[in-house]
């Protein structure tokens, strides 16, 4: 008889069963992982900051007498007509393409209800997008598809995208099952073939072209319109620099928990750094540059929550945008369609194969019958409440700090759980005034 003493089989860190189950994966198919969403993996975030706020050594506001401002003015650098929005919430761009007509038209509606913009995408303008966004910033893409000078005119910002954050450096995807004839007579392709977006812009390849094409932009739309240049949390000190020195009104940064509609798994967790580690880089290229607060900096990557919210305005930031919290908020994996996640081998909040076109929910698919079941207005009002929790929870952080505007927020408030998170968000680790890495970034 064997006497020797069972112990529990180990798993490998290095091998663990998820990294065995993608190396057979890849040995089966020879094709690397595509899906949409963010990084997955755990990296430093707001979760890592707290608010200290007041008591004796400041003052709190009083929450039902006193205000507390959360208005945001985008482009006062040099657009003749700036955005003004009632919150420092705003949508992300989002291709017509990857999410369906109704979902489209869902965030415009939702956005204009609580008083903030929507951005259009890697697919064009569509109608419905247009006709209910009070307020829709037009993406100018690398890859030009549903470039059209006359919607320029129709918008009322054009965001340059330069990057995203789950990919500086890459472009994106829109597979096949994806592209019907709307999708693809929007993109100038033909119907059913896989399209890759292009990394680049065709005709600039650095800054100072880059100032060229702002200025060609600006004559197209008669200097009325903001610029924004959106970038990927790669080097955030340096190209916010170059950006405002290629005249942006607003710089949009997106950290690596950025969702995306589709790119290499690969690259949604491997390139790019987290959103808490961009922000001071980014604000500080602002200050050396005499800017802050003259061009605005918008931030995303992973927002959900109005703390979030808050922690961002606190680094410096002037306003947030979201994509897959927004999303959500419509009714994206949500579990009342378990049984279909199920049947298409995943879970309600894991689904993340949007490329595939199978979305349950109606959100991420252009199958007709599927798109059926968002209804709009509903997915609106859903859209509508969750951007009035973000700004309510952003409030009383603000007034529990003594804010009278969502902008007074400041490092200052804040303090951070871990090493990292100090010396990425440059503010002091909790019980201590040490700042890691204080020198330089
Ligand atoms: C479904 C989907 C489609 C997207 N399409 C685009 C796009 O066309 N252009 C773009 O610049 N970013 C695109 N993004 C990225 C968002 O604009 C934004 O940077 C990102 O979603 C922010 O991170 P969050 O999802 O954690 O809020 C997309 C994101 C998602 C989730």
């Amino acid at each position: 008889m064997d006497k020797t003493p069972q112990t529990k089989p180990r798993d490998s860190w290095t091998f663990s069963p998820e990294i065995n189950a993608e190396i057979r994966r890849a040995a089966e198919t020879g094709i690397y992982d595509i899906r949409g969403g963010g990084a997955k993996r755990r990296v430093p975030h707001f979760d890592d900051l707290l608010f200290l706020g007041a008591s004796i050594s400041r003052y709190p506001l009083e929450g039902y007498r006193e205000k507390c401002d959360t208005s945001v003015t985008l482009g006062t650098r040099f657009a003749k007509k700036p955005i003004e929005l009632k919150i420092p919430v705003t949508i992300a761009g989002m291709s017509f393409g990857a999410l369906s007509g109704p979902a489209k038209e869902a965030l415009g509606r939702g956005a204009t209800m609580a008083g903030t913009s929507t951005t259009t995408g890697d697919g064009g303008m569509t109608n419905e997008e247009r006709g209910h966004s009070e307020k829709l910033i037009y993406q100018y893409l690398p890859s030009r598809y549903g470039m059209n000078p006359d919607d320029l005119r129709r918008a009322d910002a054009i965001e340059i995208v330069v990057g995203q954050g789950a990919k500086p450096g890459g472009g994106g995807m829109l597979l096949g099952q994806k592209i019907t004839e709307r999708v693809a007579n929007m993109r100038n392709l033909p119907v059913g073939i896989d399209q890759r977006s292009a990394c680049r812009h065709p005709d600039w390849t650095g800054p100072d072209d880059l100032e060229i094409k702002i200025l060609e932009i600006r004559e197209i739309t008669n200097w009325e319109k903001p610029i924004y240049i959106k970038i990927g949390g790669a080097r955030p000190y340096y190209d916010t620099a170059l950006a405002v020195k290629a005249g942006a009104d607003v710089v949009v940064l997106d950290g690596m928990q950025g969702g995306t509609a589709a790119t290499q798994d690969v690259f949604i967790e491997h390139v790019g750094q987290p959103t808490l580690a961009c922000i001071r880089p980014a604000v500080k290229a602002l200050q050396d540059l005499g800017m802050h607060r003259k061009v605005q900096l918008i931030v995303s990557g992973g927002i959900r929550t109005g703390a979030d919210v808050a922690k961002a305005l606190a680094l410096g930031a002037d306003a947030v945008a979201i994509g897959t919290a927004a999303l959500v908020a419509l009714g994206e994996n949500d579990p009342k369609w378990a049984a279909e996640y199920t049947k298409l081998g995943t879970t309600a909040d894991a689904y993340d194969d949007w490329h595939e076109g199978k979305d349950p929910a109606g959100i991420t698919t252009q199958d007709p019958e599927l798109m059926k079941r968002l209804d709009p207005i509903e997915a609106a009002r859903k859209l509508r409440n969750y951007l009035a929790v973000l700004t309510l929870e952003c409030q009383t952080i603000a007034r529990a700090c003594g804010k009278s505007h969502v902008h007074n927020l400041e490092p200052e408030d804040l303090c951070a759980l871990t090493i990292e998170a100090a010396a990425m968000a440059g503010v002091p680790l909790s019980g201590t005034n040490w700042i890691p890495g204080q020198g330089g970034f």
